[in-house]
């Protein structure tokens, strides 16, 4: 057994301990979201990262580090608050352990929640981007050197985010007044911030929006069969011309919790 697949098969077994049901869908909440209820679900089981072993330790600021399990008679989700990151010094396995959990442990879906800074002109802190697409700019992969346990050697990538999830997200967006777009998310290494020409080449590429998560636990949900909806908070303008300002945390927390707001508006809308 790899690395990989000991812990996943661990960490699996602490989550069945304790939660046996089969779980629909998982939520990964990045920053602004981590608070997330969804109407008419209620909690029925709470475990923290730190109790499933197999599991590494969240430390970015704002992750909390807690799955909630909540129901709402019809349809079991796990609201996953924390995740790993490269940037943190962990691998892409180590990043995507808990994508390849949740798979597991039944989930068909893994919404994936981020912050993001603007590569598009149009956007503007607080707004909320779905992801169409996404450009892997990290240089890692969690499929590499695997055996064919969660899935096959070289997973398809054609719709790594369903269109039609990614259609119902923009429809009640729509619907709800939510300050939204569609768009590519670029995911990079961290942890330092890019460079101004870094930001103008990704433009270049045709990216919207870049942010140092999702595309690893993409990359996983894929492999291992799940479907994918992903969604970015815009927290920051980060277009790369001449006026760019210096980021800030404190700026991307703020405007993560706004656009929080949004994507809860939109999540409550596609899981009622
Ligand atoms: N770059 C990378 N990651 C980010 C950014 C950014 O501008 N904003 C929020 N996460």
């Amino acid at each position: 057994m790899s690395l990989l697949t000991d812990s996943v098969a661990t960490a699996t077994r602490s989550i069945q301990d304790k939660y046996p049901t089969p779980i629909d869908c998982a939520i990964i909440l990045g920053s602004g979201l981590s608070d997330l209820s969804l109407d008419g679900y209620q909690s029925q089981c709470l475990i923290e990262y730190k109790d499933l072993n197999g599991l590494p330790i969240a430390t970015a600021p704002s992750h909390k580090g807690v799955i909630n399990i909540v129901s709402n008679g019809n349809k079991t989700i796990a609201l996953c608050a924390g995740r790993h990151h490269l940037y943190e010094g962990y691998s892409a396995q180590q990043v995507t352990t808990l994508s390849y959990v949740l798979s597991q442990v039944g989930c068909k879906e893994l919404i994936i929640t981020n912050a993001a800074g603007a590569l598009n002109p149009k956007f503007l802190p607080g707004d909320v981007m779905i992801i169409t697409d996404h450009i892997n700019h990290t240089g890692h992969n969690p499929v590499l050197g695997q055996d064919d346990t969660f899935g096959v050697m070289f997973p398809d990538m054609s719709k790594a985010y369903a269109p039609d999830r990614a259609k119902q997200a923009w429809d009640a967006a729509n619907a709800q007044g939510v300050r939204c777009h569609q768009g590519i998310y670029i995911g990079v290494l961290g942890p330092s911030l890019e460079t101004s020409a870094e930001r103008r080449m990704m433009r270049s590429f045709g990216a919207d929006a870049v942010g140092m998560s999702t595309v690893l636990e993409c990359i996983a949900a894929n492999h291992s069969g799940m479907q994918v909806l992903g969604l970015s908070a815009i927290t920051n303008l980060a277009l790369g011309n001449e006026d760019q300002q210096p980021d800030t945390i404190e700026e991307v927390l703020e405007n993560a919790a706004i656009a929080g707001q949004g994507m809860k508006k939109i999540l409550n809308e596609i899981l009622s």
